[in-house]
């Protein structure tokens, strides 16, 4: 054994074991790929970000010094915007580090941490890596949504509107589930933008109720990694404790405070990305392809029998077209496909008429 495994051997026997998360691809910049497996926005952010930006990188003075620890106005900021109070918002180094910072908080080791497949399969990884256990629940009992029994569970991932499928939880379906469960349940919101309806009303309704966003998907931003949690504040003061004590830097909090002080270019650019899904979706069930109804930024596609998803996937990828192929058999009839331009839908659909 050489001197590398022995140190390799030091690692927790739960990391050894487990596979890392792999992340969607991101080619090298100036590719010319139209990339459409990652959810992002099709549109820059708003120009107000930039400009912010600018603000801070022309004073570089200010690099020196460490960012304000809290994110305080950010929590201000997305607190009008959300219709809540500031302390009852926490800001993280994209939601991602949310998800670590509720698991680290709510979870011993030996816990049960529970979640539907298909849902975002970061959440086996972080609890793994945790020390939780994980129940992994159908999304479906007899072809339709139903309560789990949430008796020996902790923590409660639910992914509305759900990844990689689109459709949402209604909050009915979200306040019977939290009403009598005795764990936290963290309803991660991070398409809820592109969708009718969210859960932030019931904030006030329930103390072990926790909704994450994210500002990667409909404000642009993945690059400057800005997630908020939104919960009561009892429950935020827990969760700042756990929190790395300058998790967001300068960069991001201005940059984030800018995006969402801007609604109206959020209104406009998640309006032209529901616009594109209505028409991708009208266009490929046309086609014969069975399309999930989203309420996100994306579609799951079926292709019409004939055409396998894996060999449409890497056709697509030949002609210069990313989506997202899953090899889960639950998923791997299907394809998961992030609404881009209206220029970059005309060329999917070209493409798509072309191999069929
Ligand atoms: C359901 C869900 N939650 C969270 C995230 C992560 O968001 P962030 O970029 O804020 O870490 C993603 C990103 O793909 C997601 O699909």
């Amino acid at each position: 054994m050489s001197s590398n495994d022995i140190g390799v051997d030091y690692a927790r026997r739960e990391i050894r074991q487990m596979a890392g998360y792999v992340p969607g691809y991101q080619p090298p910049p100036g590719s010319k790929i139209i990339k459409l497996n990652t959810n992002e926005s099709p549109f820059p952010p708003s120009p107000a970000v930039s400009q912010a930006l600018s603000k801070v990188l022309a004073e570089s003075n200010l690099l020196r010094r460490y960012p304000e620890p809290q994110s305080l106005e950010l929590r201000r900021v997305a607190s009008e915007v959300a219709g809540c109070r500031a302390d009852q918002v926490i800001a993280g180094n994209g939601s991602d580090e949310l998800l670590r910072i509720l698991l680290d908080t709510f979870v011993e080791e030996g816990e049960r941490v529970a979640y539907f497949t298909p849902s975002y399969s970061l959440y086996p990884v972080l609890t793994r890596i945790r020390g939780g256990l994980i129940r992994v629940l159908p999304l479906f009992q007899d072809g339709s949504l139903y309560q789990p029994c949430l008796d020996d569970i902790k923590l409660f991932f639910l992914t509305s509107p759900n990844a990689p499928l689109g459709f949402s939880f209604s909050n009915d379906y979200i306040r019977q589930m939290v009403k009598d469960f005795h764990g936290i349940l963290v309803v991660d919101e991070a398409y809820a933008d592109f969708a009718q309806d969210n859960a932030l009303s019931l904030l006030d309704e329930f103390n072990n109720l926790v909704i994450l966003r994210t500002l990667s998907k409909s404000y642009g931003l993945a690059s400057l990694r800005v997630g908020l949690g939104f919960a009561g504040v009892d429950l935020i003061e827990q969760l700042d404790k756990v929190r790395d004590s300058y998790n967001l830097d300068r960069l991001a909090q201005v940059g984030a405070r800018a995006a969402l002080k801007d609604q109206a270019y959020l209104q406009k650019t998640v309006a032209l990305v529901i616009q594109e899904r209505q028409r991708l979706t009208a266009v490929l069930s046309d086609l014969g392809f069975t399309v999930e109804p989203s309420q996100t930024n994306f579609i799951f596609v079926t292709p019409p029998d004939g055409y396998k998803a894996v060999t449409l996937h890497s056709d697509l990828e030949k002609a210069g077209i990313l989506v997202r192929y899953f090899s889960d058999p639950q998923l791997s009839h299907g394809l998961r496909i992030t609404i881009g331009t209206e220029a970059e839908m005309d060329q999917l659909i070209t493409t798509i008429n072309d191999l069929m």
